[in-house]
């Protein structure tokens, strides 16, 4: 792997499928021997949450893994945001939309959708409205596998 990997994950609140997803990416490439490679965090499209804790339903499926997320409270996005990381990934379609608005478009190619590193390609249901936490935890850990495979390709 070249120079270190600065990943943002977001979606609507950051209390569900972002931190998800930034806790599940710490574990897979501390496991892998690459922790030192990667700087990783998430955060929301949307002001809604902001400074709450990971909801408990999404850090009770982490634990239920050994993957803490403690300490991790919902932040916003911001413009900045685009020039401090290399990959900006979205959760769903409508993610996308909100992060070109909020970084004025994306000129150097740095959004994905995190399904989009797998065989089914598309949005990560929300489950905050689903209340499936389960496949929730199976379409973001195959996608961060995915996404590690493909950086480590790289
Ligand atoms: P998330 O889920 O985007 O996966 O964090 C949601 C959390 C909160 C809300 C919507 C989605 N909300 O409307 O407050």
């Amino acid at each position: 792997m070249n120079s270190p990997q600065r990943i943002l994950f977001i979606c609507l609140g950051n209390i569900c499928r972002s931190p998800m997803a930034e806790f599940i990416m710490k574990d897979l490439v501390e496991k892998a021997g690459l922790g030192g490679h990667f700087s990783i965090a998430s955060a929301a499209t949307s002001s809604e949450e902001w400074g709450n804790p990971v909801y408990p339903p999404a850090r009770r499926k982490l634990l239920e893994h050994g993957i803490s997320c403690e300490g991790k409270t919902a932040r916003q996005m911001e413009r900045r945001d685009y020039q401090r990381f290399d990959l900006l990934i979205g959760m769903e379609a409508q993610n996308l939309r909100d992060m070109e608005r909020i970084c004025g478009g994306d000129p150097q190619g740095k959004m994905r959708l995190l399904m989009d590193f797998t065989q089914r390609p598309g949005n990560v249901a929300d489950p905050w409205y689903t209340r499936d936490f389960e496949t929730a935890w199976r379409d973001i850990s195959e996608g961060c596998q995915g996404l590690l495979q493909a950086l480590a390709e790289n």
